[in-house]
Order: C-alpha cells, then sequence, then structure tokens
C-alpha cells in the first residue's frame, strides 16, 4: 500500500538531544564555580579544547605537499586503510598477514557503526544485537535507524559501582545462538568500567560457545590507559581465537579530530576471500549513503600513525591526555578519602577508566548537584572527567560528599 503524503506540516518535533541541554543549562549558569561533566571532549587543564602538536604538524605537511581535492574511493584512502587496520590488529597479526580483514573508511565512529549495522540488517535481517545496559545513547539510535533489532545484557551494578560480571555472562549466555554482540573496546562509555583480562577470556569463551559474532565499538584506543597496544588487548585477544569479528573505530578523542569524522569499519572474516565479499558490501552500503568519504582526517591519520616520528609524537600525548585523566581521577579521590568521614568507599573513582565515570548517585542526588553545587552531569549520570582541573577536585569533593550523604 503506497503511504499518500499529506504534507509535511505533519512532522512532529523530534525529542531534544540530552547532551545538548547540559550544555545549554551549564552556558547559562553564571556561578563562578560551575563544572562541566557532560563533555563528549577532552579538556586541557585549564579546560580548554586542545589540538594535537601531530596534527598540527600533519596538516603543515598536507599544506607543504598541496594535494588535491579529488574524490576518494568509495572505500576511502587506501593508506589510511592500512594504517588503521595496522593501528588495530599490530602490523604482524595473522589476520592482517593471511588478508582477512575487510576494512573500509567511516564516517568516524558513529558512521562506521552506522555501515556496520546497516551490514547486519541487510544479510542478517532477523538477527538481533546484544548491548550492554547501559550504554553509549547514541548505539541505539544508530541500530533503530538501522532497522536492527536490539536488546540489553548487564552490565553496571549500582551497589557496587562496577562491572556486574555475572550478569552480564549470564545474559549473554541466555541469549539465542548466533547473536551480534557489541562491546565496548576499552573505556566504557557511560561508567568508565572496563572487564579485566580474565574476565575478557570469559566473555570471549561465551561468545564463541553461543556462536555469537562480536561488533567492537573502539573509540579509545591509546585514549584509555595512555598505550595504543594495551587499549587494543580486548579486539586482539578475539581475533587471535579466530573469531569473526566486527570493529568500529574513531580518531575523535584519542587524535581530537572530533570535527574530522575520521574511524573506519573493520570486519575480520574467516578467509580473503569472505573478506573481499563483506568489503564489496560495505562498499555497496557507502555509496548509497553518503557516496565517498572525506579526505582531510584520513590525510592527517595516515601522515602520523604511518611515520614513526610522528607516531612516537603521538603516543606522547596520549600518554600526556590519558594521564591528566588519571591525576584528576586520583586528585578527586584522595579529595573525598581525605573529607569524607563516614567511611564510605569512593575508590571507583582512580578503579574505573578514561574519561567517564558512573558515580552511583540517585537521581535527587544529581539534582542536588546541579542546583546546590552547579555541577552538571548528563541525564543518567555520567560524568566526564575532562571537565575537571586538579583545581576544581576539592570543591567537586565537596558537591559529591553534600550530595551522597544528605539527598537519598
Ligand atoms: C562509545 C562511543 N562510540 C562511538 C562514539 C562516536 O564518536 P564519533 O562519531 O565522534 O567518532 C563515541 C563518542 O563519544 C563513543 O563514546
Amino acid at each position: 500500500m503506497t503511504t499518500v503524503v499529506t504534507g509535511l506540516d505533519s512532522i512532529g518535533m523530534a525529542p531534544a538531544e540530552p547532551n545538548v541541554e547540559v550544555s545549554e543549562a551549564f552556558g547559562a549558569d553564571r556561578n563562578e564555580m560551575k563544572v562541566e561533566l557532560g563533555l563528549g571532549a577532552y579538556r586541557t587543564e585549564d579546560l580548554q579544547p586542545y589540538v594535537l602538536n601531530v596534527v598540527k604538524k600533519a596538516e603543515k605537511l598536507m599544506l607543504e605537499r598541496g594535494e588535491n581535492k579529488e574524490y576518494l574511493p568509495i572505500e576511502g584512502l587506501g593508506a589510511f586503510n592500512k594504517a588503521t587496520a595496522e593501528l588495530l590488529f599490530g602490523a604482524d597479526n595473522a589476520v592482517i598477514q593471511q588478508q582477512r580483514v575487510a576494512t573500509v573508511q567511516g564516517i568516524s565512529g558513529t558512521g562506521s557503526l552506522r555501515l556496520a549495522a546497516a551490514l547486519i540488517h541487510s544479510h542478517f535481517p532477523t538477527s538481533q544485537i546484544l548491548i550492554s545496559s547501559p550504554t553509549w545513547g547514541n548505539h541505539k539510535n544508530i541500530l533503530n535507524d538501522a532497522g536492527v533489532a536490539w536488546s540489553e545484557y548487564r552490565y553496571y551494578d549500582p551497589l557496587t559501582v562496577a562491572l556486574d560480571f555475572q550478569g552480564m555472562i549470564s545474559d549473554i549466555k541466555a541469549a539465542p545462538e548466533g547473536c551480534f554482540v557489541l562491546l565496548h573496546g576499552c573505556a566504557h562509555n557511560p561508567t568508565g568500567i572496563d572487564p579485566t583480562p580474565a574476565q575478557w577470556q570469559i566473555i570471549a569463551d561465551v561468545i564463541e560457545e553461543k556462536k555469537h559474532i562480536p561488533l567492537f565499538d573502539v573509540v579509545y584506543q591509546g585514549y584509555a590507559s595512555g598505550s595504543v597496544e594495551a587499549d587494543a588487548s580486548s579486539v586482539r585477544l578475539f581475533a587471535a581465537r579466530g573469531m569473526e569479528l566486527l570493529v568500529a573505530q574513531s580518531y575523535s578523542k584519542n587524535m581530537g579530530l572530533y570535527a574530522e569524522r575520521i574511524g573506519a569499519i573493520n570486519v575480520v572474516c574467516s578467509s580473503p576471500d569472505s573478506a573481499q565479499r563483506v568489503k564489496s558490501q560495505l562498499k555497496r552500503l557507502a555509496r548509497g549513503m553518503y557516496s565517498n568519504p572525506p579526505v582531510h582526517g584520513a590525510r592527517i591519520v595516515t601522515n602520523i600513525v604511518g611515520n614513526s616520528d610522528l607516531f612516537s609524537e603521538w603516543e606522547e600525548e596520549l600518554r600526556m591526555m590519558a594521564g591528566r585523566i588519571k591525576s584528576v581521577r586520583k586528585k578527586l579521590y584522595e579529595c573525598l578519602s581525605a573529607k569524607d568521614k563516614s567511611g564510605k568507599d569512593w575508590s571507583f573513582f582512580v578503579k574505573h577508566i578514561g574519561m567517564y565515570s558512573y558515580a552511583g548517585l540517585n537521581e535527587a542526588q544529581r539534582e542536588r548537584m546541579r542546583k546546590k553545587w552547579h555541577v552538571y552531569m548528563t541525564k543518567d549520570g555520567r560524568m566526564a572527567l575532562t571537565g575537571v582541573s586538579q583545581a576544581k577536585c576539592e570543591y567537586l569533593a565537596d558537591a559529591f560528599i553534600d550530595s551522597y550523604h544528605n539527598v537519598s
């Protein structure tokens, strides 16, 4: 049946993006002590945006070379695709050596996930994907728009402010065989809680046993621990088992290329022939969505990852960024422990990794943080510690202690 168009006036208002409300409310707040924890980006100790020095150097090289602006192939810049897959898996990894990875440049992490979702929908239309509860808010939008059914596995335990590992494992086990499972490669957003290496092995056991296929979301490689190798270890552990898997990558955070929209989708297949077929399908899907990807970010990443001097400098800057977040976590924990005489354990702040944490505050406590202390976090309680400087830790600790103990 054809739907009759009655006029565009029938279109209703889309719901507001929750993060926008947080930054607008923060912007309108005139209190000088205010703290913004709703951010999705790195900030310096002065709480200013940061452009990496290696990015500036790579852009200078690009300008000197005077490269043109011709269309890229549908699959993206060849040198970028090679560099990004090698960064993720390691150049000597069997999956690379055996040419079992189909890599296609994507429109950052979001666009790469969208391509993965389109691939799933087009080839496994009745399958479902399991996602963590909670997960990055946009995962559900991406999957819904691509028509991929999802259900949730337990992940966060509010009582311990840690991983509900048993819940996670039993939900992945209880799902029907042959689902996709969305996993955060490192620095889980929004909780900041990652499985330990031993827990990753068990997760891989269960996924293998149930013939599920993992879809890794890797946005924080190098930015979580400060080491690109360590942050790729979860993905590499699955690849080493010879499993098929999908990995979406983003350079928004680890190179600060938020607005360049550069990332990739990598599909590890069982043979080079299968990888070629998958790649052809990804290209078909990309062609209909945006035709060809943008070149600027791809050239920046290729120049940095493919040049040993710039690569070492990038690693240094990653250690600096990850280090600043870790030192804020430490200072905040020290302030909380010193000031809170109740014996409450605030050590989750130093156990969590990456820029985000959940603090286990309920809605009323979060409301107190905003109304009384001018501390802004997303509605679900996600806090980006990039919005905190050493100088703000004392104040933030007071806000937490008051809101936690004086509001139930
Ligand atoms: C878990 C996760 N996935 C994907 C993304 C997508 O980011 P982008 O599209 O900017 O690369 C983000 C960004 O915050 C994220 O945290």
